[in-house]
């Protein structure tokens, strides 16, 4: 809520000089006063409108949690990709940089989420991810084990939107609910092919590695009668 002591910097507003411009031309017998006095109220209108679809502090350190959380995502497989690479897995290695890529989508959308709904984002400082793995198996555990980590992080973020009754952010996060669905997905599939190559570490492991860029899972979300 503005206080009368902020009106002289409100009235540096354009929007609020117009008004009181106008309310100058209109009613010249006005002294200064009284049209600072309609403009206070015309403007506590203003910020209790703006005030309405602003974030709560709480989102607001919730979302700035995810922002940290799909940042380190981001690192994290970025790390995957690094050590991939060097192994020789070229396939793991553009899947893992592409992955990377969009878990640094999946920041900047919240970043401006946050910012446009009158919030600050913050970026985080991150620890180092790991950078080594034993073998393919250990880093897609790895992977699964963070997606669902993150899938509890965005149900609890859903959970403290109805608390707060944030409707709007409340939407907003519908699509990384449904992000998680198919991450969580993809990542079963993948481990379900490792498991099944098993210890043919040579010709299995090669094919893998060749054909990991057209794995995809269908999630319940994609399912239509007759095409499951
Ligand atoms: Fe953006 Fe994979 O969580």
């Amino acid at each position: 809520m503005i206080l009368p002591n902020d009106l002289e910097d409100l009235l540096e507003l354009d929007l609020f000089l117009d008004i009181q411009i106008g309310l100058g031309l209109f009613f010249p017998k006005f002294s200064l006063n009284q049209i600072k006095g309609v403009n206070y109220y015309l403007c506590c209108g203003y910020e209790t409108i703006k005030s309405i679809n602003m974030i709560s502090q709480r989102i607001e350190a919730q979302l700035n949690e995810q922002v940290k959380s799909e940042a380190f995502s981001s690192q994290l497989y970025l790390a995957m990709a690094s050590w991939a690479e060097t192994q020789g897995f070229e396939g793991v290695a553009a899947f893992m940089y592409k992955h990377s890529e969009e878990e640094r989508a999946h920041m900047l959308k919240l970043i401006k989420f946050v910012n446009e709904r009158g919030g600050h984002a913050i970026v985080p400082a991150l620890e180092a991810p790991t950078s080594k793995f034993d073998s393919l198996l250990p880093l897609f555990e790895e992977l699964l084990s963070h997606e669902m980590e993150i899938t509890n992080k965005i149900n609890e973020l859903v959970h403290a939107t109805l608390e707060e009754k944030d409707y709007t952010t409340h939407n907003f996060l519908q699509w990384y609910v449904s992000e998680q669905i198919e991450e969580e997905a993809l990542a079963r599939t993948i481990l379900d092919k490792l498991r099944l190559i098993g210890d043919d570490k040579g010709s299995g492991l090669y094919m893998f590695d060749r054909d990991i860029t057209g794995i995809t899972a269908k999630s319940a979300n994609d399912a239509t009668e007759g095409t499951v």
